[in-house]
């Protein structure tokens, strides 16, 4: 039996593929490199020292999935495909609700065919909104997410628990990030967005190291203990080992359970420059600009049911973060275009 990562080549999909094939898993990974590249695979293969299956295959076509299900015997599913650019989604809303939502329905009906019956989920923090108070427990009702994708993420999980109640799968665990950042320790694994870098992390990491002239900060007015934005910052080999606690609970439940994946702890940007410049010895030039349209002031997360049910707790700090991410950047100025 193997585990099918959709989007297993993508930024917390391939550290995920670690950590399963680390824990003696098959793993048969489809992507369409959308936002990735093959060169993420001869990595995971690298850090492992194990194979997996590939298919270069886009979840919009619902017969390139066939072939998958037909050649494998999957047992549990972890669903990562999807496209996540806030910005680009607010400009494109169509693109994201037609894909995302289409991927995800396209899965559910290849799963129901082949009688799969259990899937884990990517969904976000950003299904709470604007959070009435930190830290979130997954109890609190999910609002109105600030932007088509994240409206995409709050479907998605709607579209799971119905497909459930229907009976076309048997477990589902939605799993709801926070702010992931870091990378694999070997440096060979971490973030490599498209042109410039929307999220704070990687960012701040290619002004770290001279690709940027400056970080942008956006907004110092916010009621926060030093007026900018305040998030739970996740390492993403911790996120990653979740998933491996998730699957093997999708194996023994049934129902749709819904889970925050964060540390608990709330930093600010002005707290990540700080830690950053310890961490590494690099300086990084700010500049304060106005507020980012859609920003929340605060989030973070109430992670105890992970905990409590999952045996699951972050065990990475923010130092090791930031130490990780600048070595990912450092050897990898190019992402995964450069030459090692
Ligand atoms: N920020 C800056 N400068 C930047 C980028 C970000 O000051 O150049 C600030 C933001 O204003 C915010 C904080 O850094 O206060 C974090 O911003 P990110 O863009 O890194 O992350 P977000 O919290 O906005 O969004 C992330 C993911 C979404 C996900 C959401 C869940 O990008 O996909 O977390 O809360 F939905």
């Amino acid at each position: 039996m193997s585990i099918l990562v959709t989007g297993g080549a993508g930024f917390i999909g391939s550290h995920t593929c670690v950590e399963l094939l680390n824990a003696g898993y098959d793993v048969v990974v489809v992507d369409n490199f959308a936002n990735s590249c093959p060169e993420v695979l001869n990595r995971i293969k690298k850090i492992t020292g194990r194979d997996l299956k590939f298919y270069e295959a886009d979840l919009c076509d619902p017969d390139s999935l066939d072939i998958v299900f037909k050649e494998n015997t999957i047992g549990a599913v972890i669903h990562f495909a999807g496209l996540k650019a806030v910005g680009e989604s607010v400009l494109n809303p169509l693109k994201y609700y037609s894909q995302n939502l289409g991927m995800t329905i396209n899965l559910c009906r290849k799963m129901a065919e082949y009688k799969v019956g259990k899937i884990v989920s990517s969904s976000s923090a950003t299904v709470y909104g604007a959070p009435e108070k930190c830290p979130v427990t997954e109890d609190v009702p999910v609002g109105h997410a600030n932007c088509p994708y994240g409206e995409t993420k709050i479907i998605i999980e709607k579209i799971l628990a119905d497909v459930l109640l229907s009976k076309g799968l048997e477990s589902v665990i939605v799993l709801r990030y926070f702010n992931p950042i870091g990378a694999h320790e070997s440096g060979m694994l971490g973030e490599a967005p498209n042109g410039v870098p929307e999220n704070l992390l990687p960012y701040l990491t290619q002004v770290a190291v001279g690709k940027r002239q400056f970080l942008s900060v956006f907004g110092n007015d916010y009621p926060t203990h030093d007026g900018t934005g305040v998030r739970d910052y996740i390492h993403v080999v911790d996120l990653a080992k979740a998933h491996i606690k998730a699957v093997e609970r999708a194996y023994k439940a049934d129902g749709i359970e819904y889970y925050n994946l964060g540390t608990g702890i709330g930093y600010s940007v002005l707290d990540i420059v700080k830690a950053y410049e310890k961490a590494t010895g690099k300086k990084i030039p700010y500049k304060i600009m106005d507020r980012r349209p859609g920003d929340v002031a605060e989030s973070y997360a109430d992670p105890s049911r992970a905990e409590k049910n999952l045996g699951w707790k972050a065990q990475f700090d923010l130092e090791r973060m930031c130490r990780d991410a600048d070595r990912w950047q450092t050897m990898n100025p190019d992402g995964y275009a450069s030459v090692n």
